[in-house]
């Protein structure tokens, strides 16, 4: 077997409970998983389930209580900031909103330029060209570049969201819900889009989902989350038509319905 892209093993976060003084909330529970190199695990569970958190704190976005973080080998559970930041270009994340993940008073191709900028993956010479492919690879004409974000629409925005992400050459992208607000006509071409994205470039991704129709088309393997805990992980096929939990199985019962049977996009 290859060597896991990223590897959580243990994980537990715990939040200040705001309803309770000095109380804490445990929001991921020991919680162990393996991403490979090239796989879109997808993850699903019902709401509040832990899903965002496990998604972000692979990122580091939070520091976890206990438990190893382990990107390409190296425990990133409890690095600084400093220490993160070699790391941080190598994982994106893509929102569920794209409006509010880009700056109202920026142009897309200065949005897409500056992280290129920053992390000096081009020059000042180069990065117009640069940002014109890269949204041309995400399906978006030249003519979107001197675009404000308020001056697109929901699909085309999530395309530079996803093109910003990628101009970064990531090895991991955490998409939490980066369809669910799209309309379905433009959620199965962004869909479509990621597959292609992955596949061309071979990242891996945690593709965070309520969607169990989006999960099975999308992801080669599927984790369930129910309550911080992860109650079963495997090959979407085999979680979906082979559950080995009754929760499991009632999450799914709706995919097995006679109208959801016909055809398997979105
Ligand atoms: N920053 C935070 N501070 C305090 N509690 C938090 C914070 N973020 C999440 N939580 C709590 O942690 C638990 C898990 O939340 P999380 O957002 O990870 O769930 P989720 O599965 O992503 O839900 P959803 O499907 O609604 O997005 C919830 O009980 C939530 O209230
Ligand atoms: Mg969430």
């Amino acid at each position: 077997m290859t060597e896991p892209l990223l590897r959580i093993e243990d994980l537990t976060v715990r939040f200040r409970d705001p309803n309770r003084e000095g109380g804490t909330l445990t929001a991921l529970d020991g919680v162990s998983l393996d991403v490979a190199p090239g796989e879109i695990l997808g993850l699903v569970g019902e709401s509040g389930s832990g899903k965002t958190t496990l998604g972000k704190t692979a990122l580091r976005l939070h520091e976890p209580a206990g438990g190893r973080i382990l990107l390409r080998g190296r425990d990133i559970a409890h690095l600084s900031e400093a220490a993160l930041r070699p790391h941080r270009r190598a994982m994106q994340m893509v929102f569920q909103d794209p409006l509010s993940s880009f700056n109202p008073r920026q142009t897309i191709a200065t949005a897409i330029a500056t992280p290129l900028l920053l992390h000096r993956l081009c020059s000042k010479a180069e990065v117009r060209a640069r940002v014109l492919a890269i949204l041309e690879e995400v399906g978006l004409p030249a003519a979107f570049a001197p675009r404000f974000p308020h001056q697109m629409s929901g699909g085309q925005l999530q395309r530079a969201a996803i093109g910003r992400a990628l101009a970064l050459s990531p090895d991991l992208i955490v998409a939490d819900e980066a369809v669910s607000k799209l309309d379905v006509s433009v959620r199965a071409q962004i869909l479509n889009l990621l597959r292609a994205v992955q596949r061309r470039s071979g990242l891996a991704m945690i593709f965070i989902t309520h969607d169990l129709h989006v999960a099975r088309f999308l992801c080669h393997r599927v984790a369930v989350m129910h309550f911080g805990k992860l109650l079963e992980i495997g090959p979407v096929e085999e979680v979906f038509d082979r559950p080995r939990h009754d929760y499991t199985r009632a999450l799914i019962g709706t995919l097995h319905s006679p109208a959801a049977k016909q055809g398997n996009a979105p």
